[in-house]
């Protein structure tokens, strides 16, 4: 095998745990909505001469020397993200989704100022204000909620908005299984004088592939990272739009200041260049193709689950995303859920859901997609045949409880562990997976 041939003589343990995590990814159904699988051409990118090089700076403006290279380089992903998207200006040099949104904060608003976003347990994510996130600590965060059905309360964001008048709203999810509404967002921020900050981590293969709108006609700034639905390396881009030029026009410029000299060093270089692979791939014809088909494919899945009464958030599903609420079987269950499917070789995680019950490291939810899977070339047929693998494994575990005590429950969830080892229906199940993974290999020129 060439593939990590010279890890091999180098540091043979470390050699082999990166063959198990290839085999891993192979063996079974990479589920987590997040994770997807680069190209061999983003790879390439990534483990080449590129990490050798230091450019602090951007294009043109360096602080270092030999940088004619990274400069073409770093040129050419900031013309395919801004051809791909539709934008002003992008940085390409954040080096992942957390920081790039941390940098939106800083170029925009002063510690203690009010800002908006959605709600951690109603689907949001951590760095729009979460209180367990520095900018929750940082900011004075009013967060909006989703309605009893699942559905994003637009009402709800209005008021708030009009009452607490904001310096920046986020628009834009981790945990929701539905179709932002975009528009009504940048009606709200022009209303109340905020900036609006679309997050499009998840979706942004979606949007590339126009499977879902874009935001940028009605937000001021777009972040994304670039390695889930985009199908790139781990890496962010912060995007300015028309419309926020016309805010401030100053924008680009405070947003790349703030990323360096104020928040970062120097760029990864090989990161940059497997993001400029990403975003050729994400502007074929067959990129297109593929985000249609995730979309398809997750609500084939959602229309099993339902048939095998499994209870999902909102009914169903219109992006990538399904979360299933298992709270009718009791509350935390998630943690079982999780443990059982990923024995029987289905990855996905447990997540809260909206009102939770219990708590975020023992929620009463899965979260799951089709982006990975999608990759893969799997269909409608896969997913209904993957919708009833996961259903019997839910409801193989349903009735085991979570103890009260922190220490009973480590107890019993390494009995439960044990448990699986030899249950039947897991038994059964990652067969059925195992099958469904030879018929689609991955990676298989590695
Ligand atoms: C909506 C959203 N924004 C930002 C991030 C943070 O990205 P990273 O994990 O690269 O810091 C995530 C990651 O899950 C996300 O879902």
């Amino acid at each position: 095998m060439v593939y990590l041939k010279a890890i091999e003589s180098v540091d043979p343990e470390l050699a082999r745990e990166i063959h198990g995590e290839l085999n891993r990814q192979r063996e079974g159904l990479e589920m987590i909505p997040s994770e997807n699988f680069a190209s061999v051409a983003v790879m390439e990118a990534l483990g080449s001469i590129l990490t050798n090089k230091y450019s602090e700076g951007y294009p043109g403006k360096r602080y270092y020397g030999g940088n004619q290279n990274i400069d073409l380089i770093e040129r050419r992903a900031i013309n395919r993200a801004k051809s791909l998207f539709g934008v002003v200006h992008a940085n390409v040099q954040a080096y992942s989704g957390s920081p790039a949104n941390f940098a939106v904060y800083m170029a925009l608003c002063s510690p203690g100022e009010t800002i908006m976003g959605q709600n951690l347990s109603d689907g949001g994510h951590l760095t729009h204000g979460s209180k367990a996130s520095i900018t929750g600590k940082l900011f004075n965060s009013v967060p909006y909620h989703v309605n009893k059905e699942g559905y994003l309360d637009i009402g709800e964001v209005r008021k708030l908005a009009l009452e607490h008048k904001p310096k920046l709203i986020w628009v834009g999810s981790t945990a929701y299984p539905r179709r932002l509404p975009f528009e009504e967002f940048g009606k709200i921020a022009d209303e109340s004088g905020a900036y609006l900050a679309a997050d499009i981590s998840h979706i942004s293969g979606l949007i590339a592939g126009g499977a879902h709108e874009s935001p940028v006609r009605h937000a001021h700034i777009v972040t994304t990272t670039t390695h889930k639905t985009l199908r790139g390396p781990r890496g962010a881009i912060i995007m300015v739009t028309e419309k926020g030029i016309s805010k401030d026009p100053e924008l680009p410029e405070k947003i790349d200041k703030t990323i360096f000299p104020g928040m970062q060093g120097g760029p990864h270089d090989h990161v940059t260049a497997g993001i400029a692979v990403a975003l050729k791939e994400a502007s074929s014809e067959s990129f297109k193709e593929y985000a249609k088909q995730i979309i398809r494919n997750s609500v084939a899945l959602a229309e099993e689950l339902n048939k095998n009464d499994i209870k999902l958030v909102t009914g169903g599903s219109d992006n990538h995303l399904i979360l299933i609420d298992l709270t009718p079987f009791g509350p935390g269950k998630g943690v079982f859920a999780q443990e059982a499917l990923d024995a029987a070789c289905i990855t996905t995680n447990k997540n809260t859901v909206p009102n939770e019950p219990s708590s975020p490291f023992y929620p009463s939810g899965i979260r799951l997609g089709t982006p990975a899977l999608t990759t893969r070339g799997m269909r409608e047929d896969e997913m209904r045949k993957i919708g009833a693998l996961i259903s019997k494994v839910i409801k193989s575990v349903k009735d085991y409880e979570l103890p009260q005590g922190k220490a009973e429950r480590s107890e019993c969830l390494a009995k439960f562990r044990e448990e699986l080892k030899g249950e039947k229906v897991i038994e059964e199940v990652r067969g059925a997976v195992l099958e469904i993974c030879k018929e689609f290999p991955l990676y298989p020129g590695l």
